[in-house]
Parts: structure tokens; sequence; C-alpha cells
């Protein structure tokens, strides 16, 4: 049986008969984290793997394309083999299997792609191409499912993570399939994006990588020690709701250049980081309570550009709820003030938990749902996209 032809039955099936229980099994490998999870019905987790490459990585300060696909390749066979085993089923079991296209690097998506494909054609199952970025809105629909309270539609929806800073408008396709999303982008990053600013921080503080993470531990334990420089608010012409953060990473370095003071504790902290050291506890005592408000600063100025905006955002396309996903939603002071902001507005704010805010491939296995429910499959030609944009 040709794969096409498989196709088409499998959307006269979607549409008709099974669209209860239905088990997808999701794999996601657009950047350094080899994911599989199976999902029921694009709302019930029954297993969720994370293979992360981080130690790989972070000697060289970022992800290496070259050695990102080359672990998705080591990592991709027994990640999805314990995914099958912690959700109890068998690979026959499954109804589809959902694979990210795209966006994010072709050699690592190729991974999960050409997997994918041979699972699908092996098993006689339909292959469903899912974006990331819808993922991660659907993170947080997964999330608020989990505990009984699913946001309300419109929303407008903040993706932010080490690859990514846009604003979408989100709405349910058609009343009969609330599971069928149409998005309209609203605003996006010039520039680098919220978590690229973090990472690149860090690296000029001798944080190392990931910088997110830590960044926001010490940001917290800076108290109300003076500021030693202070951000103004990012203007961007043109649109309004678009977001710019390489300024912020540039004023932090003009700031580091120009207070040589800091140095000598950089320097302690790279050889840190080189002889193979990194905890939160170690990292702590050695900056100075002036990096450790350098840190604070760089953080309000980063959680005040992306919640003014959504809010401007929520405010302009008057929607009731607010979707926040991606890495850098893990935050605690994003959280913090958008849960102040959303409440003193009237408005909803649904965070996915940290584990379903960073990749991972629960939110690729319930995006599939939607897709499959609707009968949009794909076929052996399906191939990587580096840039994939929802709308
Ligand atoms: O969504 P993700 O896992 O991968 C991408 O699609 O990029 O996001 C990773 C990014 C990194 O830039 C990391 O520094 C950032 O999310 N990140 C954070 C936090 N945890 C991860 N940024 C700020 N605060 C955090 N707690
Ligand atoms: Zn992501």
């Amino acid at each position: 049986m040709s794969f096409a032809r498989g196709s088409m039955n499998f959307t006269a099936m979607a549409k008709s008969e099974v669209m209860k229980g239905v088990r997808i099994l999701g794999i996601e490998s657009s950047c350094d984290e080899t994911a599989a999870a199976v999902v029921v019905d694009g709302r019930r987790i029954l297993s969720s793997v994370v293979a992360s490459q981080i130690d790989i990585h972070r000697k060289y300060g970022g992800v290496v394309p070259e050695l990102a696909s080359r672990e998705h390749l080591r990592q991709i066979v027994p990640v999805v083999r314990e995914a099958m085993e912690q959700a109890g089923l068998r690979l026959e079991e499954l109804d589809a299997i959902g694979v990210t296209q795209g966006p994010g690097l072709v050699g690592s998506l190729l991974v999960g792609i050409t997997y994918g494909k041979a699972l699908a054609d092996a098993l006689g199952k339909p292959l469903v191409a899912v974006n990331h970025l819808e993922g991660h809105i659907q993170a947080a629909f997964l999330e608020a499912f989990q505990s009984g309270e699913p946001p309300e539609l419109p929303a407008v929806c903040l993706i932010v993570s080490g690859g990514h800073t846009v604003l979408y408008e989100v709405r349910a396709a058609e009343a009969g399939a609330p599971e069928v999303f149409v998005f309209r982008k609203l605003g996006q990053t010039r520039d680098d994006a919220a978590g690229e600013a973090y990472d690149k921080v860090a690296k000029l503080l001798g944080l190392g990588y990931p910088g997110g993470p830590i960044l926001d531990r010490l940001a917290l334990a800076a108290g109300n020690v003076a500021a030693p420089v202070k951000f103004g608010p990012v203007k961007t012409r043109g649109n309004a709701l678009d977001f710019s953060f390489s300024g912020l990473k540039t004023a932090v370095l003009y700031h580091l250049r120009e207070h040589p003071e800091y140095d000598g504790e950089v320097r302690e902290r790279q050889a840190l980081l080189e002889s193979g050291h990194r905890r939160f506890d170690e990292l702590l005592p050695m900056c100075s309570s002036q990096t450790l408000a350098l840190v604070r600063e760089f953080q309000n100025a980063v959680v005040r550009e992306l919640v003014e905006r959504t809010m401007r955002a929520a405010e302009e396309t008057g929607v009731s709820t607010i979707l926040v996903s991606g890495g850098v939603a893990a935050n605690s002071q994003l959280r913090k003030v958008f849960e102040q902001r959303a409440s003193e507005a009237g408005l909803r704010v649904f965070f996915p938990s940290r584990e379903l805010s960073t990749d991972n491939a629960a939110m690729i296995a319930a995006a599939a749902y939607g897709r499959f429910v609707s009968g949009r499959f794909a076929d052996v030609t399906l191939n990587a996209k580096a840039n994939m944009p929802l709308a």
C-alpha cells in the first residue's frame, strides 16, 4: 500500500469513527532536546520523555547544529522506546505519529521527521506534521486541561524562547472543532529572541549556558541593592507590538566595558565553568552585589518589554485570555508580573508548568491531535522547514 493511498483512508477514518481515545505519539527534535510523548485526545499525557543535550553544547556557549543532529540520532530510538514503555502501550496501539516539521535546525528536524515517517509507514498509521510554535501554544492548553480549567478563546499568546519571541491572536477555527486553531501574528522580535538575550548576557557575565535559569535565580538573590545601571523602555518604530532585545544586550556589554571592576569576578566564574562546575550555590558567592543588581535590572527590563506589549495586544484585540509559553515562560519574575498585571486588568493568564514550557513532545502530540481530527495528514514527501511561520 502506498502511503498516499493510506492517507486518504486515514482521512475518512478520522472524520467518522475514531474521535475519542486517540493516542498520538509526538516526536520533537527541532533544537537541542530529543523528546517523545504519548498524549490521548490532545489532553491527557500518558508519558513525556525529554533527553536534553545541554551538557554537550554548554562548553561552546550555545547549540552547535552538527553536534545536535548527531546526538538526536543517538537518542531518538531509546527516547521513543521509553515514552512507549512509560505509557504502557505497544506501538501498534497508537493512532497516529505527530512530528515537528519546523521551525528549527534542519539537520535536527530531519532526524525526527525521518524516524516518524519510517515508524508511521511500518505501522500503517497516519503521520501528522506539526509546527513547533503551535506546539508551544498547545502546551498552555495541555496544562489547563490537566487542571480542568481550559482557557477561553480568543486569546493572545506570547511565545518566548531561545529561538522565538512572537505574539499571536489565537481563535478556534469553528465552533464544532475547538481543538483546531487559527492564528494571526500581532508582533515579533526584530532581532534577538528574549531567551537569546538571556543566553548572551549570561555569557558576557561568565555565567555559562543556558543563561535563563541561572539569571532568573541570581536576579531574585539581588534584593534591594542599588541599581548600577537602569535600562529604559525599548521603542520600536512601526508596529508597537514588535520586540527588540539586541539593544538591551549591547547596553549590558557597554556597561561592563565602562566598569572594569566587573572583570575579575567574570574571569573567576569563567575559570569555574571551565572546571565543569556551574551550580547556583557555587556561582552565587562568586557574584558581587553589583553583578546581582545588574542581573536584576536586565531581567526587569526583559520582563517589562514582554508584559507591556502582551497587555497592549490583549487590550487592542479585546480578548480576556493570555497564554504564555516557551522556555522563558519558566521565568519566575515573568510569571509574577503577568499574574499581577492580568488580575488588575481582569484578564486570565495561563502558563504551562516549567516542564511543558521548555521544548517537549507532549505539546507536539497535543498539536497533532487538532490536525488529526480535521484529517490533515502528511505523507512521505514531508520535509523539514527551518522557517515556518504560523500565520
Ligand atoms: O523553548 P526552549 O526550551 O527552546 C527553544 O525553542 O528555544 O527555550 C530555551 C530558552 C533558553 O534561551 C533559556 O535560556 C530560556 O529558554 N530559559 C529561561 C528560563 N528557563 C529557560 N529564560 C529565563 N528564565 C528562565 N527561568
Ligand atoms: Zn521551543
